[in-house]
This record gives C-alpha cells, sequence and structure tokens, in this order.
C-alpha cells in the first residue's frame, strides 16, 4: 500500500464538521459528557483511560492558542496518544498539499484528525481523504462547531437554561466562523440571537441563519448575554475598508462599561482585542465569563473526542467514564 492509499474504515465513522450535522439530542449528549468530565478536573488523578491506544492528530494551518491547547490536553487526559502539526515548520512550508498531508499523517492510522485551515471546506475535505474521524477546529469563516458548543456549555453553567436565552453577537459577523456556529447552536438549544454591528459586517442577508440583526448598538439592552467578536483583519483584503477605521469602529460598537447593563454577561472567543472590541475593563469585570469560556473548551473537547469515537445517539454514557 502507497501512503496515497488509504484503507476503507472499519466502521462507519462520526465527524464533527458543522453544528448543521446536529440536532439537539447530540447537543444535549455533549454537553452532558462535558458536565460529567468536569469531575477529573478536581482530582489530584487528572487522567482517564477512556481513549487508551487511541490516536489523536491536531492539524493546523492558522494559529491558535485554545483550540490546539484544549484539544491536545483533552486528548492526553482521556489517555489517547497526540501528535500536532502546526504547517508553519512542517512539510507544507515546501509546498506539499492538504491532500498529501492528510494522506500522510493518514498512513499512521489515527482515530480522529483535528483540522484547523483558512479554507472553508477544508476539514470536509480531510474526512474524504481520511479513514479517521475528523473534527474541525475552524475552516475559514464557514464554522467552528467546538467552540460553540463550549460557548453554550459556558452559558449554561452560568445562567441556568439555554432555553429562552437571548444573545446578542456583535462586530465581525461576516468574516466569523463562530458567529456562523453559534447561531445556529442557540437555535438548536431553543435561544435567539441578534447579530448586531456596522451594515457592512452585519447584513440583513445573515438572517437566512435564523437570528435577527441590527445596525444599533442599544439593541444589545435586550440581550441577557454580549458575546463580542474580534475584529478579524486577517480575513479582510489588502484595500478592503469595512469601517472607517478601528477608532471609529469602537466609539460606535466598542463593548465599554456604560454598554453593558446589570446582569448582562459578557463573552469573548479569544483572542481579545482590548480597547477595540472589548473595553479591557469589561474583558476583567464580574460579567465577563472569558476565563469560564476557556475551562470550558477542555471538558467540552473532551467530551467531542469521546463523542465522535465511543458515543452512539442510543448509548448510554457507561459509568465511571468521567
Ligand atoms: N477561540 C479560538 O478559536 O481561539 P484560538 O484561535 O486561540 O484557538
Amino acid at each position: 500500500m502507497t501512503v496515497g492509499e488509504l484503507r476503507p474504515p472499519a466502521a462507519p465513522r462520526r465527524h464533527l464538521l458543522s453544528i448543521a450535522d446536529l440536532a439537539r439530542e447530540d447537543i444535549e449528549r455533549i454537553l452532558e459528557t462535558a458536565r460529567r468530565m468536569t469531575s477529573s478536573l478536581d482530582r489530584e488523578m487528572k487522567k482517564m483511560p477512556t481513549l487508551r491506544g487511541r490516536t489523536v492528530v491536531n492539524l493546523f494551518y492558522e494559529s491558535s492558542t485554545r483550540t490546539l491547547a484544549s484539544f491536545e490536553l483533552a486528548a492526553k487526559r482521556l489517555s489517547a496518544d497526540t501528535m500536532s502539526l502546526r504547517s508553519s515548520g512542517s512539510s507544507v512550508d515546501k509546498g506539499e498539499s492538504l491532500k498529501d498531508t492528510a494522506s500522510t499523517l493518514s498512513a499512521y492510522d489515527p482515530d480522529v484528525i483535528v483540522v484547523r485551515h483558512p479554507s472553508i471546506g477544508a476539514a470536509a475535505l480531510v474526512a474524504r481523504w481520511s479513514a479517521a474521524s475528523v473534527v474541525n477546529a475552524g475552516d475559514g469563516k464557514h464554522q467552528h462547531p467546538t467552540q460553540a458548543l463550549l460557548d453554550i456549555y459556558a452559558m449554561q453553567e452560568a445562567l441556568g437554561r439555554l432555553e429562552g436565552l437571548h444573545v446578542a453577537i456583535v462586530g465581525d459577523v461576516l468574516h466569523s466562523r463562530v458567529a456562523r456556529s453559534l447561531v445556529q447552536a442557540l437555535d438548536l438549544v431553543g435561544a435567539d440571537s441578534t447579530l448586531i454591528g456596522p451594515p457592512t459586517l452585519v447584513s440583513r442577508d445573515l438572517e437566512a441563519l435564523g437570528c435577527a440583526t441590527s445596525n444599533d448598538i442599544r439593541d444589545l439592552a435586550e440581550a441577557d448575554v454580549v458575546y463580542v467578536l474580534r475584529m478579524q483583519q486577517e480575513r479582510m483584503s489588502a484595500g478592503e475598508a469595512f469601517i472607517p477605521s478601528l477608532r471609529e469602529y469602537t466609539a460606535l460598537y466598542g463593548i465599554t462599561p456604560d454598554r453593558v447593563r446589570p446582569g448582562q454577561v459578557v463573552m469573548h472567543p479569544g483572542p481579545m482585542n482590548r480597547g477595540v472590541e472589548i473595553d479591557a475593563q469589561v474583558a476583567d469585570s464580574e460579567a465577563a465569563l472569558v476565563v469560564d469560556q476557556v475551562r470550558a473548551g477542555l471538558v467540552v473537547r473532551m467530551a467531542v473526542l469521546y463523542d465522535v469515537l465511543v458515543a452512539t445517539v442510543r448509548e448510554r454514557i457507561p459509568a465511571g467514564v468521567a
């Protein structure tokens, strides 16, 4: 068998490529598994044998701190073998294609490949080219499903419910895979969302995602959760002017203490640009759930790895798995 020839999978594989692939019961099952995983965080011995003998490969073509670190730690906590490959410093620098890279890594028989890539659909392509289960860790401005899952996990932990919550997602929605995934996940669990930002970054056609839109920052007042997005300048071509200047964006849409009403919580997927989309006072306030989101990322990604490899819709989580 050559590197390019792949063995057919022994059993149907499960992937997590998009929130659109999930039903409400899938989300509830993953969140329930994550809650059970939480008990492991406070133990002296944090490792569980659940995925012993399995291999998880992280293949990242874009920079990451939270997603890469938490997938790596999640796999280790479940006793899987892990390997992380960033495109920079790998043979991608020598011109190797995504297909050849996926085929090469697949020759080591990984059980899961976690992929982040700047192109829409890259994770789905890896799922076609590899016998492994594939988890999308972000493909261009399309999807970041594990971010949405950890966000709704953190919301439920902080506010005690999801049904009927109103989440305002503020900022650069146009370039945001986080916003697209989160709107879909909120819709599935019975929460409402409103996208807020300048007309160039939040247009009416985004309502097709299943949300409301507004260009008026005052509409923030209606929300239980203020979800702040980063201005994604790396996805804007040189010469494109979506906003007059960052200073004007901050003045019109930046989340400052006076724009957050008592009782609201504030979330941000990170990395934050303090002083641009979010004021440092807000980021460090009691209302901010940013650290809770990071902590949720570990247990939710443990749950996702468990889910694609072990759980099925009808299967109960075995006692003692977490
Ligand atoms: N939120 C998020 O995806 O962060 P990283 O880019 O640091 O992984």
